[in-house]
């Protein structure tokens, strides 16, 4: 029997057809120092812990969810994992009285994927603490095709908002602007009525990243990143940064006075070698964008924005599905640098 004991209470029959025993999903494993993934049966009983057991609609595609599955990255903290760092689907037993049988909900980071079992699977079982109710206005698959590359870009334009930037201060440049978080963050910034310079390593999404309102577009191969001088010519008010490394040090010589940069990614590098000088002789703000484990006041509030004034309006035009199935081969894309906007997995759809 699937549910144990403590949930049949709310159990409800029509939420789930499938099987009780047993499901799909992608396991990531480590053999002799290799780390690999193939979609295998699970059972209820190889479950983690958590008060909310989900049956999983969609599921996304971030550079993570690559890195952790492939190997390329140390993102795995206990093998064999499920991966996925999100999930969209329907409440099929809940033991916290926050989450009712039926209830439609989202799970993104936290653990999820790396230390414990994450969206790739037709059921899931959480921690109530990771689980946020599906804000009105947004669908199951709309949730994932934001996920947590939507969370986090809003999050960046919260806080740099949070930190006195405004369309008026200036011009706002976001890095890596075709990939997740670039593409959302550039859709939601121009929303919001900011000029923003789409920074892009990809000439040939110059037209897509206009069409999701970058004003500018600049070619990473443009910019002479081998002599970064402590301070240059101050162009701009806010930033939105997904590479690290140089580009970052880049940003933070030519930030306009009192500008903000929200540094999220390393999808260039880990690394950074900069000066204090913007810092104490410009103002800047280098605020540190961690959605994974951010708790309230901010998640359910971020999440609620998303669905109403950060929505992105090209969400629909940036997002494309993928069959459970074509897991394996999109996160290629994702590690040679290929990836464009988002990629929403259909689990068991909703
Ligand atoms: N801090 C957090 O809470 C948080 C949350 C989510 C994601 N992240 C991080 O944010 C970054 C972006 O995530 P994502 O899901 O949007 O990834 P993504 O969809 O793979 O996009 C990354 C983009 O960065 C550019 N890029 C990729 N490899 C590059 C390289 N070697 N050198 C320079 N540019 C490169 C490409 O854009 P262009 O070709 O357009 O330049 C690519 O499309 C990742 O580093 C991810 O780990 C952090």
């Amino acid at each position: 029997m699937f549910f144990r004991r403590n949930y049949e209470y709310n159990f409800r029959s029509d939420i789930w057809g499938g099987s009780m025993d047993s499901f799909k999903a992608l396991l990531i494993e480590e053999r002799d120092g290799t780390v690999s993934c193939a979609f295998k049966q699970v059972g209820e009983v190889e479950l983690d812990a958590g008060e909310v057991t989900i049956r999983v609609a969609y599921s996304s595609v971030n550079y993570k969810d690559a890195l952790a599955a492939t190997g390329s990255g140390k993102i795995i903290r206990r093998f064999p994992c499920v991966g996925g760092i999100d999930m969209s689907g329907l409440v099929i037993g809940s033991t916290d009285p926050r989450f009712r049988v039926g209830d439609a909900v989202i799970a993104t980071s936290f653990d999820l994927g790396v230390a414990h079992h994450g969206g790739y699977a037709e059921v899931a079982r959480v921690p109530a603490a990771w689980v946020v109710p599906l804000p009105a206005g947004l669908s199951l698959y709309e949730a994932m095709a934001l996920g947590t590359a939507g969370f986090t870009a809003a999050l960046a334009v919260v806080r740099m908002e949070e930190n006195c930037l405004t369309p008026a201060k200036g011009s706002v440049i976001v890095t890596g602007a075709t990939g997740g978080v670039g593409s959302l963050a550039v859709n939601m910034l121009a929303k919001r009525g900011y000029h923003v310079v789409a920074l892009t390593g990809k000439e040939s999404e110059a037209t897509y990243l206009r069409s999701l309102g970058a004003a500018e577009v600049l070619l990473r191969q443009s910019l002479d990143l081998s002599k970064i001088r402590p301070l240059d010519r101050a162009r701009w008010a806010g930033a939105v940064d997904n590479l690290g490394g140089d580009v970052l040090a880049w940003i933070a010589s030519t930030m306009e006075q009192g500008g903000v940069i929200a540094s999220i990614g390393l999808a260039a590098s880990m690394q950074l070698n900069t000066t204090v000088a913007p810092f104490i002789l410009r103002g800047v703000s280098l605020l540190g964008i961690d959605s994974g484990y951010i708790g309230e006041p901010y998640r359910q509030s971020v999440w609620q924005r998303l669905a109403s004034d950060l929505r992105p309006p090209h969400l629909a035009e940036m997002s494309r599905r993928i069959a459970f199935e074509a897991l394996p081969e999109t996160f290629v894309e994702y590690i040679s640098g290929h990836a464009k906007g988002r990629v929403v997995v259909e689990i068991a759809g909703g």
